[in-house]
């Protein structure tokens, strides 16, 4: 019974390693070596050709080693085959660092400042209090939870957004398409979290844009498909919102030439919001083959109907 590992090679180097030090009972493959195909009973991956999967006729779950699982092509895999996303507590840290830097940077008007210095110019801009800023999230979910936390420990006006109603402390929590518009209404600084579905994809268009406060500003760790590109430089060009801060693209790397790339109010970032640290990241891949060999659940397992 093997894992294999297929994804970054210079990272599946430090997975194995770890992986051998922590669990040396498991044997712990990293592609292309991986070894006879009917022994690999787990895969770890972020993104598999449609028919890669045919050649391991034993494989029991399919580990993603990120939180989004969209580029696994779910449609595509086995009906039965469980999937299970990365939960850890790494990744779920990162996220909160990146969002609570770009929400201080929106709320402290660091953008602005930054364009007033390479004028020249000195200017002051008011000085407000964290509560004076609403801050919504789309997505209640591991990141989104954690994210808000973090801001409402600043004292962030904070909101969140799911399918199912969010119940958490010092959170406002909006459920489903009818709660849209409300949650949007009372929302400065948006933060995209939600996971890439059929339901979500392309979410972020002119009329969510329009629902929010002039003056509004996006954040987008999701995904880049969560976003209409064009869109969004109609609202920042009109005026509507004040900046966008970011961090997933459609294709990546941005393709040169794209106009986020020299946009004034468009803050890039390269897919690196939070990233999947390994050494927790081994410890929760190992605790779910354990509790998948022992007939236990497993944490993070994907809801194959919703996709996510
Ligand atoms: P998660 O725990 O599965 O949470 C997903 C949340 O989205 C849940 O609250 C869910 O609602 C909500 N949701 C899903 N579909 C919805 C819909 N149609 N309408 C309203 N709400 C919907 O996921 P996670 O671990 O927090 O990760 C979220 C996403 O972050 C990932 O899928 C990935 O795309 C992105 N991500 C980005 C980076 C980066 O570096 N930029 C890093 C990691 C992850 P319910 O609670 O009601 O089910
Ligand atoms: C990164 O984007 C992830 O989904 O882990």
């Amino acid at each position: 019974m093997a894992i294999l590992y297929k994804s970054d090679p210079v990272r599946g180097a430090q997975w194995a390693a770890l992986h051998r030090e922590r669990a040396p009972d498991i044997d712990f493959r990293v592609w292309p070596d991986s070894g006879d195909s009917a022994g690999v009973h787990y895969l770890i991956a972020w993104s598999i050709a449609p028919d890669f999967l045919a050649q391991f006729p034993n494989l029991e779950v399919l580990f993603c080693t990120g939180a989004g699982v969209d580029r696994l092509g779910l449609a595509n895999l086995p009906p039965g085959l469980p999937v299970v996303r990365m939960v850890e507590p790494g990744i779920v840290e990162g996220m909160g660092e990146f969002v609570t830097m770009a929400a201080l940077s929106l709320h402290r008007d660091a953008y602005e400042y930054a364009r007033l210095q390479a004028r020249g110019e000195w200017k002051v801009l008011p000085v407000r209090p964290a509560s004076a800023t609403r801050v919504g999230v789309l997505g209640a979910g591991v990141l989104g939870r954690h994210v808000l936390g973090r801001l409402a420990a600043f004292g962030f006006d904070c909101a969140a957004w799911s399918r199912t109603r969010p119940a958490i402390a010092d959170v406002a929590g909006f459920a489903g398409r009818e709660e849209l518009q409300a949650f949007l209404a009372r929302t400065d600084v948006l933060v995209c979290l939600l996971p890439l579905t059929a339901d979500t994809r392309g979410i972020l268009s002119a009329s969510l844009f329009a629902a929010l406060p002039r003056g509004a500003s996006v954040v987008n760790v999701g995904r880049g498909d969560h976003l209409v590109d064009a869109d969004l430089l109609a609202a920042l060009d009109g005026g509507h919102l004040a900046e966008a801060v970011i961090d997933v693209m459609h294709e990546e790397p941005l393709p040169a030439g794209h106009p986020f790339w020299s946009h004034p109010r468009v803050h890039l970032t390269p897919h690196i919001a939070s990233e999947t640290q390994i050494p927790t990241a081994v410890d929760a891949l190992i605790a779910n083959v354990r509790a998948h060999r022992d007939g236990r659940p497993m944490l993070g397992l994907v809801d194959r109907a919703k996709g996510y």
